[in-house]
């Protein structure tokens, strides 16, 4: 490697944070009471500055059609449907009502709720409804690890060409390097998916715990 990567330290990190656009009060009040409310939990929710690239990449790509896998509390999926075009929809999917009831809350308090569907259940089941041609825009993997290679293969054709996916976590923090577990070979072996892929053309970024960005190709 002919550059020294640069290692984001806790100071770093804190100051991207506070030179990025800050979480508006319903977002603020969202991770607020995740971590509240489900303090065993509240680490599954996407950073903040996560959940701001979501709503930035959304708006530069004008995003009309968009599914996410994993919702949790609601603050990725709040992201994406802030920064939807008009008329713009996403469709989210989980298995938790006791989560996405939260998120439900969140969404009407941001007044988006008529932009998002959600369809509760296990999303490898799910997924199947949905419309099999290549029509979505933007995807945002985020839910059960083992689950990723299905999500991936249900949503991949279904994805336009110059469309976007996202999945996160995919550094699993760090242990991809020495993966000892069932758990670190599920991350380790699904990135060599993606990376193998024909489809796609991607690129994996340090935002929080790794977060692949793939372009599905044309053709
Ligand atoms: C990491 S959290 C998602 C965080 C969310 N993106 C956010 O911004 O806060 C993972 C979610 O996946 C859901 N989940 C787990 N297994 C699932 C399955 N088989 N099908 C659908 N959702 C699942 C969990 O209920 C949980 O809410």
């Amino acid at each position: 490697m002919s550059y020294e990567p640069l290692a984001l330290t806790p100071e770093l990190h804190q100051y991207l944070l506070d030179h990025s656009t800050p979480p508006d009060q319903v977002t603020a009040e969202l991770i607020a009471e995740t971590r509240a409310a489900l303090p065993g939990e509240a680490s599954m929710q996407v950073a903040p500055e996560q959940a701001a690239f979501l709503r930035l990449l959304t708006s530069l790509m004008g995003v009309r059609q968009a599914v996410e896998v994993g919702t949790f509390t609601g603050l990725s999926s709040l992201s994406i449907a802030r920064g939807l075009a008009e008329g713009g929809k996403v469709t989210c999917f989980d298995i938790s009502e006791e989560f996405t009831g939260i998120a439900r809350r969140y969404w009407k308090r941001a007044g988006v709720e008529d932009r998002i569907e959600l369809r509760v259940g296990p999303a490898a089941e799910r997924l199947r409804e949905l419309p099999s041609e290549a029509y979505l825009d933007l995807v945002f993997i985020d839910a059960d690890k083992a689950g990723y290679p299905t999500y991936w293969n249900e949503l991949v054709p279904r994805v336009r060409p110059g469309g976007v996916l996202l999945v996160d976590n995919v550094l699993w923090s760090g242990r991809v390097l020495d993966p000892r577990s069932e758990d670190d070979r599920t991350i380790t072996t699904f990135n060599d998916l993606a990376r193998d892929d024909p489809r796609v053309e991607l690129v994996i970024l340090p935002i929080a715990d790794g977060l692949t960005m793939a372009r599905r190709r044309n053709g």
